[in-house]
């Protein structure tokens, strides 16, 4: 079966990691899905890695427990020398969080943090990230155009969590210019990053000394409380936890909702169809649509590193002790094995099983809150600037095309001024 973006099966393997590739993946993740299904390609960086894009594939990798998340699992030396450019193999204590770890820890620390972050918290946030969505809009709504990137897609999860964190209102601007350095990378320089996750580190470890003394209703105040059979998170621990629900909320959330905004603009008959049943008051298409969005062009191209702690073999092919196997997350929730018409927009499929926010023990832990905060910025937006439409020609979007997220640099957009 081929999907319309396949290209002929013959040939070399497509370069992967260009500027064309970060513009549109989707032919070169059809190629591989067809020719190379789990196939070892060089990373940017230097580093040999397994990629696997197949739907079947990509679900069973995500909750085999001979692929490992820790770094120390890696078989390349290079890591040694802090080169490799996969996190967690330097600045230890920061790094030992739920992403780079294994069970048993990770099911303590899961347990843990998952007291705290409930369904039932984010669920009462609704009100705040509806205000904080409608105070965003506000600031453009009369210009009659905006970024919706800088002014939009990044100020909102960067609040919400710092909120949701209870990281006070005077402080969350200093969290929004470090988190806009480190989502810059490249563009920035290099120290630049290193040096705002220092202070980020060093605000929260000074934030959560602070909060155990005056325990309040947010979520590090219960990341203190947590606590499973007389087991409790260390400060060290309860710091790391803060810091990857920031940076594991942040720019994935930027990247839902520009990407969205984008595929909306890109199949306006969809668009249309979301609007008027939003218009009728209905929320199911919003529900099924945001989730379709995911599948269809996601934040989250590739799952975040595992390594092979024994011998295995993956899709016919052999993966030896120590090498990394990266899931593309988006290659997989196109395979035409698994997804009727893949390369379409249907904001109603309703049997959608994407891998959007992984598989397993690992499944993002954050998914209510980003569906909140996706369901709430969308429907927004359209309820309120109906003319919405893109400022400038598609093809001059461009793209930030990082190992593991995708998303655009900027989002430029018109509409009626309101006044
Ligand atoms: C894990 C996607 C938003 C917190 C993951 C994973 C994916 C993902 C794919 C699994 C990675 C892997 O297995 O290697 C997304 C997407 C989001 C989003 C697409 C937005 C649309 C959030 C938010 C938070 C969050 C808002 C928290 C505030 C986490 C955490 C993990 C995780 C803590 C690690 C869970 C674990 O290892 O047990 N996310 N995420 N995410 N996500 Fe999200």
């Amino acid at each position: 079966m081929h999907d319309q973006s396949s290209p002929p099966s013959v040939g070399a393997a497509p370069e992967l990691f260009t500027w064309e590739f970060a513009t549109d993946p989707y032919p070169a993740y059809a190629w591989l899905r067809e020719n190379a299904p789990v196939h070892r390609t060089k990373l940017p960086s230097g580093v040999d890695a397994w990629l696997v894009t197949r739907y079947a594939d990509a679900r069973q990798a995500l909750a085999d427990q001979r692929l490992s998340k820790n770094p120390a699992h890696h078989a390349e030396p290079a890591h040694a020398k802090g080169k490799t450019g996969i996190p967690g193999e330097r600045k230890a204590e920061l790094m030992t969080h739920l992403l780079n770890i294994d069970p048993p820890d990770h099911t303590r620390l899961r347990r843990l943090v998952s007291k705290a972050f409930t369904p039932r918290r984010v669920a009462e946030f609704t009100p705040r990230v509806q205000a904080l969505t409608d105070h965003l809009i506000d600031g453009f709504a009369a210009r009659g155009e905006a970024d919706l990137i800088h002014e939009f897609a990044f100020p909102l999860p960067i609040y919400a969590i710092c909120e949701m964190l209870g990281v006070p209102r005077e402080d969350q601007d200093d969290f929004r210019d470090w988190a806009g350095m480190m989502i810059r990378h490249g563009g920035g320089p290099r120290g630049g990053v290193a040096r705002s996750v220092k202070q980020m580190r060093t605000y929260l470890g000074e934030l959560i000394h602070r909060k155990r003394d005056d325990l309040g209703d947010d979520l590090i105040s219960d990341l203190i409380r947590a606590s499973d059979h007389g087991d409790h998170l260390t400060e060290g621990e309860a710091t790391a936890m803060a810091f990857i629900l920031l940076f594991a909320g942040f720019e994935t959330t930027v990247n839902l909702i520009g990407n969205g905004v984008h595929s909306l603009f890109m199949n306006p008959v969809q668009r249309e169809r979301l609007q008027s049943s939003l218009a009728a008051g209905e929320s199911g298409l919003l529900a099924t649509g945001v989730e379709e969005l995911l599948r269809y062009d996601g934040p989250v191209e590739l799952a975040t590193w595992r390594f092979a702690t024994q011998p295995l073999t993956l899709g016919g092919e052999r993966i030896e002790t120590g090498d990394p196997v990266l899931v593309v997350l988006a290659a997989a929730d196109r395979d035409p094995e698994r997804f009727a018409d893949p390369d379409t927009l249907d904001l109603s499929r309703t049997d959608n099983q994407h891998l959007g926010y992984g598989h397993g023990i690992h499944y993002c832990l954050g998914a209510p809150l980003a569906r909140l905060e996706g369901q709430t910025a969308l429907a927004t937006l359209l309820t309120r600037l109906p003319d919405l439409e893109l400022a400038v020609p598609p093809q001059d979007l461009r793209w930030r095309g990082g190992l593991i997220m995708r998303g655009l640099r900027t989002l430029p957009v018109r509409f009626t001024a309101q006044n």
